[in-house]
């Protein structure tokens, strides 16, 4: 594909002050390239961030051929990071595999994201738990309404600058609601792809669990309902008999990069890590779990402080942040945040 070009705006937005949450506010820009069977991905722009036109009979719209990847650009002093992105596009062609949707090339998208970045980089915020959310998607466009893998579409990346995902305290812990009606993903499915219905397929069930006083929806699996696979939109992981456990990758489980890493990490740091199937009644009967908690690019480390099952309700460390949780968190951010250094060559310096 030929360079980007890049359009230019004319007034800058004014960048937030003080705590600004989680994915409201957005930058001046934004990268688009368009798709065309025949043509393959062509006409990569980097623009001022601005609304998109597309038909009312865009195939996403009906069907719902769309992906998304999350992932984080991070202020180190003078310097600027991605915080492993060349993942989350593999990721995405695993995602776009599942759904018909042409492959995208890494490599170039790698290179067009750290032009975006750079141009962008004021907008990255120095606070401490803060960063600029990447939101890279892909939707079909093709006007169509016949049932078919599109033949057009449009991928974009939006940039957010955001603090804590769950209100100002990023290791709030959380109580938990465990759903044993709906399934979030069952396997053959796409529950291992970041596709966006999955999370269309979230909501019923996370909002009776918030009408209920809880945070999030805890999701067992799709065939016993018996095996825990994930919390909200996060991984989870569980401190069981001072070992970090988490549920192993079954095809309905999405391969979180933050899991991926935290694994890395919490074997690093010298715990024992265990990936293996975990049934609801092994946690309820809580014993050997001492602490609970979730992870993903969003929220990083989410701490659980109790979990309803049924009619029961187990509180977990007594409904605060563990001291393995806060380990792993402190030393997780660390790296992100240039506080110390990095073992695994996960920042790249842009
Ligand atoms: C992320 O952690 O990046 C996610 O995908 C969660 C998002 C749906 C808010």
């Amino acid at each position: 594909m030929s360079a980007i070009k890049v359009i230019e705006r004319e007034v800058l937005k004014e960048k937030p002050q003080g705590p600004m949450g989680f994915g409201q506010l957005f930058t001046d820009y934004m990268f688009t390239m368009d798709y065309k069977e025949g043509k393959g991905w062509h006409h990569a722009l980097i623009k001022p961030y601005q609304n998109i036109e597309i038909s009312p009979a865009a195939q996403v719209l009906h069907y719902g051929q769309a992906v998304f990847e999350g992932m984080k650009a991070y202020r180190q002093g003078d310097d600027i990071i991605l915080f492993r992105p060349e993942e989350n596009f593999k990721r995405m062609n695993l995602s776009n595999a599942r759904l018909n949707i042409p492959e995208v090339d890494v490599a170039f998208l790698l290179d067009a994201l750290q032009q975006l970045v750079r141009l962008e980089q004021d907008w990255i915020p120095a606070g401490q738990g803060e960063s600029l959310y990447i939101r890279p998607f892909v939707i079909a466009t093709e006007p169509y309404l016949g049932v078919h893998a599109a033949t057009e579409y449009q991928f974009m990346i939006i940039l957010s600058p955001v603090g804590a995902y769950y209100g100002d305290d990023q290791l709030m812990a959380t109580r938990i609601y465990v759903e044993d009606e709906y399934v979030r993903a069952v396997r053959g499915g796409v529950g291992f792809a970041k596709v966006a219905g999955n999370y269309a397929a979230s909501l019923a069930a996370q909002t009776r669990a918030s009408e209920l006083g809880y945070h999030q929806v805890l999701w067992l699996d799709g065939v016993e309902q018996r095996y825990i696979e994930e919390v909200g939109s996060m991984n989870i992981f569980f401190v069981m008999d001072g070992k970090v456990v988490t549920p192993e990758l079954n095809g309905s489980i999405l391969p979180g990069i933050t899991r991926k890493s935290i694994l890395q990490l919490a074997a690093y740091l010298g715990y024992e890590v265990e990936e293996r199937r975990i049934a609801i009644e092994e946690v309820m009967n809580a014993e050997s779990v001492s602490e609970i908690f979730g992870t993903g690019t969003a929220a990083v480390i989410s701490p659980v402080g109790s979990i309803r099952y049924q009619d029961r309700e187990v509180v977990i460390n007594n409904g605060a942040t563990g001291p393995v949780t806060q380990h792993l968190y402190d030393e997780y951010t660390a790296i992100q945040e240039g506080r110390k250094a990095d073992p695994f060559n996960w920042c790249l310096k842009i």
